[in-house]
C-alpha cells in the first residue's frame, strides 16, 4: 500500500492509502468518532465508522492520547468542509507507541515562557509549523537569488580572531591556549571573497552577547551577506531592494496556506515591491523632528524612531549617510563629507525595524589602518584584511540581512523568539 502525506491527498482521491503520524485530537458522537491527526504536511480528520473500520479500530478511542504515534489505513474522500479539503475514512489505526503522560502542550492557551521551555514540543503545534515553514521559504528564496544572479557561495568562519562590529558584543571562547571569538559577521571574509570571485554570499549564524532583552535581539541568529566588488553605495542598495522583493514574491506564491494560518494581512505583503523609498540620515531626522520627536542628531534610531518612520510610508525605507561616528571603522566615508559613512540601514515596514545593515567599503589602506588604532582595535588581527587594500584593492560593497526579523516581518510575529526552531537570549540556553 502507497504511504503518503496529508499535503499529497489530493492526488489520491478515492484511493486506499497508508499515512503516519501522531494523535492531535479525538472526538467522539457514538456510532462514529473522528480522529484529528497530523504528519508534519498539515492536519486531517480521519473518521471511524462501526463496521467500516475494524472492530479493534472502532473500540480503539478511549485509548488514544494525544502523541501517540499512530499508522493509519483508509480510503481518501474529498470533504470541502474538512481541514485540508479531504477526510480518511479510516479502516485501520496500527499504535507504533501509546503516550502514557500527559503532552504538556494542550489546545488551551499557555504562557510564552511555559511555551519556550517546552520549544522542542511546542514545534508540533500549527502556528510554529507554519513560521518555520515560511522561514524554509525564505531561505530558500534567498539562496535562489544570490545563486541566480551570479554569486558564489564562501562560507565564512565561524571561530574568529578579530571583532567585526564592535567589541562589546563579542562572545569569547577558549581556543588552544589563545582566545577567540563566535563571529559577529562574516563580512570581512565575503570582502576576500568578492576580491577572488566578483560577487559572493555567506549565510549562516553570527553571534553577539547582546545584553538587551528586546523582542528584536537574539544571542544567535541567522545573517546572508552579500558582497561585490566593483560596486558602490547606491548599486549596492538596489541589490538589497531586488533581495527583499524577491523574497517577498517567493513566499507569496509558496506560502499562501502558511499565511492564512498566521492570518497575516497579505495585502501588506504584497505593497513590498521594489524600488523602496531612499532617504539620507539627515531627512530621516527631519522627519523624526517634523514629527515632534526630540531625537537627538548623532545617534543611532531607536525602535520607536524606527517606527515613528515606517509609519510615513507603505514600504520598507533605505537610510543612508551615516553620522561616522556610530558606524563601524570599515565604513568608506562620503567624498563630499569626511563625517558622513556610506552606510545603509533598510527598516522593514509596519515597525518590524532594522532588516538589513550595510555599505561601502573603505578601500585606502592608510584610512582603514587609522581607523583602526583610532577606535583602539589590535593591528594584528587585521592583518590579513589590510591585505585585500594591498593587493587589488577596488572599490567593493555588501550588506547583511537578519534572517529572524525578516521571518517575523513577513509572518507577523511580534517578538522573534518564534521565528527560529530554537531561540537564544541572554536567559535562554534550553531546550
Ligand atoms: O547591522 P548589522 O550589525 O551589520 C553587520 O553585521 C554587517 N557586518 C553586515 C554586512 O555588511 N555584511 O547586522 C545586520 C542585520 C541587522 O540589520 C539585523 O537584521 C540582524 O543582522 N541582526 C540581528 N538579528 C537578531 N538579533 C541580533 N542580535 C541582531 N543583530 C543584528
Ligand atoms: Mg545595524
Amino acid at each position: 500500500m502507497k504511504t503518503v502525506t496529508i499535503n499529497q491527498l489530493h492526488e489520491h482521491d478515492g484511493k486506499e492509502v497508508q499515512l503516519k503520524g501522531w494523535v492531535y485530537n479525538t472526538r467522539n458522537i457514538g456510532k462514529i468518532w473522528f480522529l484529528i491527526f497530523r504528519d508534519g504536511t498539515g492536519l486531517l480528520q480521519g473518521v471511524v465508522v462501526k463496521g467500516e473500520a475494524t472492530d479493534d479500530t472502532f473500540e480503539m478511542e478511549p485509548d488514544l492520547n494525544q502523541e501517540d504515534s499512530v499508522v493509519l489505513t483508509g480510503i481518501v474522500r474529498k470533504e470541502p468542509r474538512s481541514v485540508g479539503g479531504y477526510e480518511l475514512g479510516i479502516k485501520e489505526i496500527d499504535v507504533v507507541n501509546h503516550v502514557t503522560e500527559e503532552f504538556p502542550i494542550s489546545p488551551k492557551e499557555h504562557g510564552t515562557d511555559f511555551l519556550m521551555s517546552n520549544r522542542h514540543l511546542w514545534l508540533r503545534s500549527k502556528r510554529q509549523n507554519a513560521i518555520m515553514r515560511v522561514r524554509h521559504q525564505i531561505v530558500k528564496a534567498i539562496r535562489d537569488f544570490f545563486d541566480n544572479n551570479g554569486f558564489i557561495l564562501i562560507d565564512s568562519p565561524i571561530f574568529t580572531g578579530n571583532a567585526v562590529e564592535g567589541t562589546t558584543t563579542l562572545f569569547e571562547v577558549d581556543y588552544f591556549e589563545r582566545s577567540a571569538y563566535l563571529t559577529q559577521s562574516g563580512q570581512l571574509y565575503q570582502e576576500a571573497g568578492a576580491a577572488a570571485f566578483g560577487k559572493t554570499y555567506c549565510f549562516g549564524p553570527a553571534f553577539r552577547a547582546e545584553k538587551s532583552k528586546t523582542r528584536r535581539h537574539l544571542t544567535e541568529f541567522w545573517m546572508v551577506e552579500p558582497e561585490m566588488a566593483y560596486v558602490d553605495l547606491d548599486e549596492n542598495m538596489t541589490w538589497a531592494e531586488n533581495l527583499v522583493g524577491s523574497i517577498f514574491q517567493h513566499v507569496l506564491e509558496n506560502c499562501q496556506s502558511e499565511l492564512k494560518t498566521l492570518e497575516r494581512d497579505i495585502s501588506k505583503l504584497e505593497a513590498v515591491v521594489p524600488p523602496f523609498p531612499r532617504i539620507t540620515y539627515d531627512e530621516a531626522v527631519k522627519i523624526l523632528k517634523d514629527k515632534g520627536s526630540n531625537f537627538e542628531y548623532g545617534s543611532d534610531f531607536g525602535s520607536p524612531d524606527e517606527t515613528l518612520l515606517s509609519e510615513q510610508f507603505d514600504k520598507p525605507i533605505m537610510i543612508h549617510r551615516w553620522p561616522a561616528g556610530i558606524k563601524a571603522f570599515y565604513m568608506k566615508r562620503d567624498e563630499h563629507n569626511d563625517k558622513v559613512a556610506l552606510g545603509v540601514d533598510m527598516i522593514a515596514a509596519e515597525g518590524y525595524g532594522e532588516i538589513i545593515g550595510g555599505g561601502q567599503r573603505e578601500d585606502d589602506i592608510d584610512i582603514l589602518k587609522k581607523r583602526i588604532l583610532h577606535q583602539d582595535l589590535p593591528m594584528e588581527p587585521f592583518k590579513w584584511y589590510l591585505d585585500l587594500r594591498k593587493y587589488g584593492s577596488v572599490p567593493h560593497s555588501g550588506f547583511g540581512l537578519g534572517l529572524e526579523r525578516t521571518v517575523a516581518w513577513i509572518c507577523g510575529t511580534k517578538h522573534i523568539r518564534e521565528t527560529i526552531p530554537f531561540p537564544r537570549t541572554m536567559t535562554r540556553l534550553e531546550p
